[in-house]
């Protein structure tokens, strides 16, 4: 072993360290890689486990631990060594309980966060992504229509073609002109879905948009994902709705605790994860 072929990852657990395998495919199917990915959120000022809430050191000896000692910092490993494939025309679920990482594995992907350790490859620019993250509050729906479609790749011109089809889509009607914060959560997230949707892009990553879509806006999303993958591009759907993604997904990815559990048929994988929270909840109701 070469010094070049040793690669020292101080941030790695044992528990970690299940070998992975890298995963060949020819590479004209794929449209995105995730290799061994390792994703960590930093939070600064946490207290240490056993300081209690409220503690407070006072005055003095705020002054007195100054420059002793750095602010805590604690380490949350969202992501813990995720390795999958994914292919031109597959639309992907993504399942897993509250905080189980499938929204920080997204970001990841978009390239929003950095990885820890591990890699992401893409086929082409992953479009979207986080339009959740660049939609805001305070401006009108026409703004976020502009921003977030430019920001998607959109040229001025194919925004101002696609405008009308974008409002037409989200069934807003005259909200578009009045700020975000005057939606209802069902018209932002139609909103979100139609400018993610606009641009037709090679991967499109919808977080729980389509949660609170009723069933009619439900059926065109499902459209515009089934048009999105026969154009070859590759759609991810994260949602706690399992009837949602067993109807859209080719797919299913079922995150826990940051690592890939299962990979395979919707029906499949969402039957396991139904009986695993199903033992889940009579376990906490029998104790
Ligand atoms: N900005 C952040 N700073 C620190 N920790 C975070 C941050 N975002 C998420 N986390 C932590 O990372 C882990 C994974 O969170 P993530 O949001 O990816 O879960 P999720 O599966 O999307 O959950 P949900 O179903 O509730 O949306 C959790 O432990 C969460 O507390
Ligand atoms: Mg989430």
């Amino acid at each position: 072993m070469t010094d070049a072929d040793k690669e020292i990852d101080f941030e790695v657990d044992e528990e970690d360290l299940d070998t992975t395998p890298v995963i060949e495919v020819p590479s004209e199917h794929l449209s995105l890689m995730v290799n061994d990915l390792h994703v960590s959120y930093r939070v600064f000022g946490a207290k240490k486990v056993g300081h209690g809430p409220g503690r407070d050191w006072g005055v003095l000896g705020r002054l007195a631990r100054r420059g002793a000692k750095q602010p805590p910092v604690r380490e949350v490993k969202a992501i813990r060594g995720v390795t999958f494939a994914a292919r031109h025309g597959e639309a992907i679920g993504i399942i897993g309980e509250n905080g189980s990482g499938k929204s920080t594995l997204l970001r990841a992907i978009a390239g929003l966060i950095p990885p820890v350790s591990g890699t992401v490859h893409v086929a082409s620019n992953p479009a979207l992504l986080g339009v959740n993250a660049v939609l805001m509050k305070d401006l009108s729906g026409e703004r976020n229509i502009m921003i977030g479609a430019l920001a998607l790749g959109l040229t001025t011109k194919q925004v101002k073609e696609r405008f009308q089809e974008i409002v037409d889509f989200a069934e807003i009607g005259e909200f578009v002109n009045l700020p975000m914060k005057a939606y209802s959560s069902g018209m932002g997230a139609r909103l979100r879905f139609a400018i993610s949707a606009s641009a037709v892009p090679d991967i499109l990553m919808i977080d729980e948009a389509l949660a609170t879509g009723d069933a009619h806006f439900r059926a065109k999303s499902k459209a515009r994902m089934d048009e999105i993958r026969k154009s070859a591009g590759t759609v991810f759907l994260v949602s706690h709705s399992l009837a949602t993604v067993k109807s859209m997904c080719t797919r299913v990815l079922w995150i826990h605790d940051g690592k890939l559990v299962m990979d395979g048929d919707p029906a499949e994988v969402c039957g396991a994860y139904k009986t695993f929270v199903d033992a889940k909840k009579k376990a906490k109701a029998a104790g």
